[in-house]
């Protein structure tokens, strides 16, 4: 790194175990492009983008990162940031194209040369099975909404496992089922685009599922493997103390965190959430168990917090969002709070016993240009690592089994219904010459990498 920020003694790596990894993030639909090449077909969000005014701009990824092609140049800026493993998703129509049914080796090479050059450089892959870019051919057939999408997803994954099992060790099922059950199904704003409380319940229910298949399948095909699911949370304030808006924090609170995480850690689909819905599961005996599977670890992505009144004419789960005013918000006008991380791992340490944690994602979007001196300055950005770098060693402090931290996200990339104008990214991208520039945030990433190892030498 030609500009360095220098360590700054705020941030207490020491509390960070010498073990800590430090990683980036991206997605497969995010940055890939190459939507139809080598054997791959269309994902429900090949189709979304299509609709008008469903992406600002009209904006798709076809071409995205075309980390497809470019992978060995954003391999090289991880090495360059001095990270020590990757999170990357597998897109699901490269492998199994149709969903089911035969499988696309031409697809599974990619994965197979991406994993070979992390390895050559010295960062360890973790592998996302699905990060929402569900084959189209199975939407056809009722995507989520049917028990069917959550066993394809089990021999989706185990053919993926089979070949990259040998040297693939840290797996994710899923990449935050709430999304794609919540903002896919009953919000409209994420493919498949439905807005349908009955389609988003049981989508929900068969994501879980098939995460606990895909847990399943695993376990099966790679001996050894660390297994987790990766969810995204909130903390969640009552916007007054009146009995109505307390009450519609703890409904929040239900559709938003415990919804997804009580099945997973074996208590089932809480009660006052099922009641609230009115929705009836399509349960089978035993699947309670599949969904509550053994897991290795528990990845967190968190981005901000959220203030709720009650609503009692608004969708379910009848609490509507409050601006909260005077506060840090970031591009995505997402309220700044890094106190939430800090109790969302506390949360999942305390309260749901879980025994190994990541930060899975978590970063911030700002309107980042390249400067006439051809450096990216994001002092907001770096601000807002160090942040919640700061509340994960507070956290580490209070007891939290807290293993790695990985910034979303490592380029610039398809942040779906918002396009390429919102930037995610500790590397610039240029989306008309795919030229990548480290951020100012990106240097002082890998100053922090740096310092924390030089910290904890033993
Ligand atoms: O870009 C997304 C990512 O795909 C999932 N988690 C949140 C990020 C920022 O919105």
């Amino acid at each position: 790194m030609s500009e360095s920020t220098g360590p700054r003694p705020a941030l207490d790596l020491e509390a960070f175990p010498p073990s800590f990894a430090w990683g980036t993030a991206t997605s497969a639909y995010q940055i890939e492009g190459a939507v139809a090449e080598d054997g791959r077909a269309p994902s429900i969000w090949d189709t979304f983008s299509r609709v008008p005014g469903a992406i600002d701009n009209g904006d798709h990824g076809d071409t995205a990162c075309d980390h497809y092609h470019r992978w060995p140049e954003d391999i090289a800026l991880m090495k360059e940031l001095g990270t020590d493993t990757y999170r990357l998703s597998v897109a699901w129509p490269r492998v199994v194209p149709g969903g089911d049914g035969p499988v696309n080796k031409a697809g599974l090479d990619f994965y197979d040369r991406l994993v070979d050059g992390l390895l050559d450089a010295g960062i360890t892959p973790s592998v996302t099975l699905y990060h929402w870019d569900l084959p189209q051919a199975l939407q056809d057939r009722g995507g989520w909404t049917v028990r069917e999408t959550a066993e394809h997803l089990a021999a989706y994954t185990t053919a993926v496992a089979e070949r990259l099992g040998d040297r693939v060790t840290r797996w994710a099922t899923l990449n935050e089922p709430l999304c794609s059950g919540w903002i896919g199904h009953l919000e409209g704003r994420m493919a498949p685009g439905l807005t349908d409380l009955t389609a988003a319940v049981r989508a929900s229910y068969h994501l879980l599922l098939g995460h606990g298949l895909a847990t399943r399948a695993l376990r099966a095909a790679v001996p050894g493997a660390r297994i987790g699911l990766v969810t995204n949370h909130s903390t969640v304030a009552s916007a007054s103390d009146r009995p109505e808006d307390l009450a519609a924090a703890v409904r929040m609170d239900g559709h938003t965190n415990r919804w997804w995480l009580d099945p997973v850690h074996g208590r089932g689909f809480p009660a006052d959430m099922r009641e609230l819905y009115g929705v009836d599961l399509p349960e089978r005996p035993g699947d309670l168990d599949v969904i509550a599977a053994p897991l290795d670890w528990h990845g967190l992505n968190y981005y901000f917090p959220v203030t709720v009144a009650d609503d009692p004419e608004g969708p379910v789960p009848y609490a509507r969002e409050v601006r909260v005013p005077d506060v840090p918000r970031s591009g995505m006008d997402w309220q700044i709070d890094a106190g939430g991380l800090e109790a969302l791992l506390l949360r999942l340490t305390e309260d749901y016993g879980v025994r190994e944690l990541y930060v899975t994602e978590n970063g911030s979007a700002f309107p980042d240009t390249v400067g006439p001196d051809g450096a990216v300055h994001d002092p907001e950005r770096t601000g807002y690592l160090e942040e919640h770098l700061a509340a994960c060693a507070r956290a580490v402090r209070k007891g939290v089994p807290l293993a790695g931290y990985y910034a979303w996200s490592l380029l610039d990339n398809f942040e779906w219904a918002y396009g390429y104008d919102k930037r995610f990214g500790l590397v610039h991208v240029d989306y008309a010459t795919q030229r990548r520039t480290v951020k100012t945030s990106g240097r002082r990433y890998a100053d922090i990498i740096r310092a924390h190892r030089e910290a904890t030498a033993g």
